[in-house]
């Protein structure tokens, strides 16, 4: 065990890191200083005749018409580190590292407390570690779990982060996929955050629209020199202005929104969550309890050879040769071997060939079955028990 992770400084550090500020503070060139000034003052010839003539930008406006037409018949360094609870969606850690040369400081969570997060975690991970750990991410709903953090669990983490002045990351794409009958809270609706200069939310259409081709997300922060680091960044992925109009075009049919599409969509999930569920039951599969995103987490352990990574990647293994795809938990950084997420939003056909491709590989699968404790799938608090999983 290394020392502390940090501790609190006596006085507030600058919200960004060296990197971070280097890249928001990069100097303007002309011609952004330039754009600039035709953007707080374009010419328009009816709105705006004295307005900034722009013959500057390398455009070609001689055939808008044509394609106008076309289209809408158409439509911080690498000493830093993050606290991640694991199990987690994988591609956070090949995105961090690849735009901020990040390394994730996971928050192992386990089944004996039915994976659930526990502030006292983090505290305990940010205190292990070595590395200067800046930000906290969390992914509400949770990806592989299904979870959903409770406002005050929330606020519990928020508190936290703020305290260490750490960035909070919140990752909410599945925010509109939530099924159950339970309260789901964004950060952005909380009255008051913590530390609101800290505090960032995403999401994107590729979820809760079922439009992962369209590349279209967002960020949304207060923080203006993340604002400004982000826009440096983001020169190679704007999103294309027709993009943009079709979406919020798309967008602002809130009626069809609320009376049509989030109904229909609430209900489907729900329905092929149970079919998924109760198909698994049947061939002796439990799953966490999830009430949002796209799949579930489901507990593969008895069928394991031995409790180990390498027995999760042969029944992985097995499942392909029967032309099965799901994801082992080793993808998610799970601590745990035995664990898969199988996504529900499919069809009533593929799901039923989902259970009984599983069924032909687990019943003739030569593993000795492993008793496990999937009957300890409850919530309880026992903190310090924290610790001995940790060393176990
Ligand atoms: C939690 C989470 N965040 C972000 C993404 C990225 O989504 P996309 O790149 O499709 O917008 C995913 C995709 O699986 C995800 O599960």
């Amino acid at each position: 065990m290394s020392g502390g992770g940090g501790g609190s400084p006596a006085a507030p550090s600058p919200a960004l890191s060296g990197r971070g500020a280097r890249i928001a503070g990069a100097a303007p060139g002309l011609l952004d200083e330039g754009f600039a000034l035709y953007l707080a003052d374009p010419f328009d010839r009816e709105r705006n005749p004295e307005g900034v003539l722009n013959l500057g930008t390398s455009e070609n406006t001689l055939c808008f018409d044509l394609i106008e037409e076309r289209v809408s018949a158409a439509a911080a360094a690498a000493a830093y580190g993050y606290l991640i609870p694991a199990p987690y969606y994988g591609g956070i850690n090949s995105k961090t590292w690849l735009y901020g040369e990040l390394q994730p400081v996971h928050v192992p969570l386990f089944s004996e407390v039915r994976f659930w997060l526990f502030v006292y975690f983090c505290e305990v991970m940010f205190w292990l570690f070595g590395i200067r750990v800046r930000a906290l991410i969390l992914i509400n709903p949770h990806n592989p779990l299904g979870d959903i953090y409770p406002a005050q669990l929330l606020k519990e983490c928020l508190d936290f982060a703020h305290r260490y002045e750490l960035h909070v990351i919140m990752d909410e794409i599945y925010m509109l996929s939530v099924y159950d009958d339970i309260t789901f809270t964004s950060v952005l609706s909380l009255e008051s955050l913590p530390d609101p200069e800290r505090t960032h939310f995403m999401w994107g259409f590729s979820k809760d629209f079922g439009m992962c081709g369209i590349r279209v997300g967002v960020l949304h922060t207060t923080n203006h020199e993340i604002q400004k680091a982000v826009n440096q960044l983001a020169v190679f992925h704007s999103c294309p202005g027709p993009v943009q109009h079709v979406l919020s075009q798309f967008l602002k049919d809130r009626d069809w929104m609320d009376n049509v599409f989030f109904p229909t969509n609430k209900k489907r999930l729900k329905e092929a969550q149970k079919l998924l569920v109760d198909g698994l039951a049947d061939i002796g599969v439990p799953v966490l309890k999830s009430s949002g995103g796209l799949y579930v987490w489901a507990d593969f352990r008895k069928f394991l050879k031995s409790q180990t990574f390498e027995a999760e990647l042969k029944l992985w293994q097995k499942l392909l040769d029967k032309k099965l795809l799901i994801s082992p938990g080793k993808a998610f950084c799970c601590y745990e071997p035995g664990w898969f997420r199988l996504v529900f939003s499919n069809s009533v056909d593929k799901i039923y060939l989902c259970i009984k491709r599983l069924e032909e590989v687990l019943h003739t699968n030569d593993a000795e079955p492993v008793p496990n404790n999937a009957s300890s799938l409850t919530k309880h608090s026992e903190q310090d028990h924290y610790l001995s999983l940790l060393l176990k």
